[in-house]
C-alpha cells in the first residue's frame, strides 16, 4: 500500500524518529500515515510472512501496534509529535 499526500500540505512540519531515524509528518497526521508516507512498513510479521502496513486504518485490526515513547500504540489512532520516538521492534 503505497501513501501519498495529495491535500493539506501547509501544515506545521513534525519531526519523529523512527528506530533512530528522523522522519518528517506533518501536525494532524497518524504515525501510520507518516511511516507509510516515508515509505515505511510498520512493523515486520512475528509470524515471518513480512513487512505490515496496517489493514483497516481505523483502530479495528490490531495489525499496527507499534512501541511510540516506550508504550504500545496502536499506529493508526496515534497523532505525532514532534520528538516523539517510535520502534517498529522490540
Ligand atoms: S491499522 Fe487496523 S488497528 Fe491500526
Amino acid at each position: 500500500m503505497k501513501f501519498v499526500r495529495v491535500a493539506e500540505t501547509a501544515r506545521e512540519a513534525v519531526t519523529l524518529t523512527v528506530d533512530g531515524a528522523p522522519v518528517a509528518a506533518l501536525a494532524g497526521d497518524t504515525v501510520l500515515t507518516a511511516l507509510r508516507l516515508a515509505g515505511l512498513p510498520l512493523r515486520h510479521s512475528e509470524f515471518g510472512d513480512g513487512a505490515r502496513a496496517g489493514f483497516c486504518l481505523m483502530g479495528a485490526c490490531q495489525d499496527c501496534w507499534l512501541l511510540v515513547d516506550g508504550r504500545r500504540a496502536r499506529a493508526c489512532q496515534t497523532p505525532v509529535a514532534p520528538g516523539m520516538a517510535v520502534a517498529t521492534h522490540g
